[in-house]
């Protein structure tokens, strides 16, 4: 199945009663497994977290920490830009190179990569000492 059809898959399971906005993600880490989530909205609106979130914590929890590939998807009108401090985590764990689809169920696809996303990202090694 492809990073994409699993994102799709999960995003059924999403929680976004308040937004009706369902979005899936799924990351392949380096090593090759996949990891999903979805977005988990909340009574107290900002409490919510994004499935590329969601995503990144079921990845740390297996035990694995570098970001290969990364799929969302959404049913929207174009493929969904992740929001920013999304793209703040996605840095962390995965190098600007990373490849990063951008989906709707309709069938619009747009390639592009973490580097892309978030130019010049405040990443770890900013903060080794000299
Ligand atoms: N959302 C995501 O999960 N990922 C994105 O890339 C954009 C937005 C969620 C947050 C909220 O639950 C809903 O979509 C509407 O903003």
């Amino acid at each position: 199945m492809s990073l994409i059809d699993e994102a799709a898959r999960v995003r059924e399971r999403a929680y976004a009663p308040y937004s009706g906005f369902k979005v899936g993600a799924a990351i392949r880490a380096e090593g090759g497994r996949v990891h999903l989530g979805v977005n988990v909205e909340n009574a107290a609106y900002p409490e919510g977290t994004c499935a590329e979130a969601g995503a990144i914590a079921a990845m740390i929890a297996a035990g694995d920490s570098r970001i290969a590939e990364v799929a969302v998807i959404a049913d929207a009108p174009r493929p969904v830009p992740p929001c920013g401090g999304c793209r703040q985590k996605l840095a962390e764990f995965g190098g600007p190179d990373v490849p990063v689809t951008l989906a709707t169920l309709r069938g619009a696809r747009e390639e592009t990569t973490i580097g892309a996303l978030l130019p010049g990202a405040f990443g770890p090694s900013d903060m080794e000492a000299s």
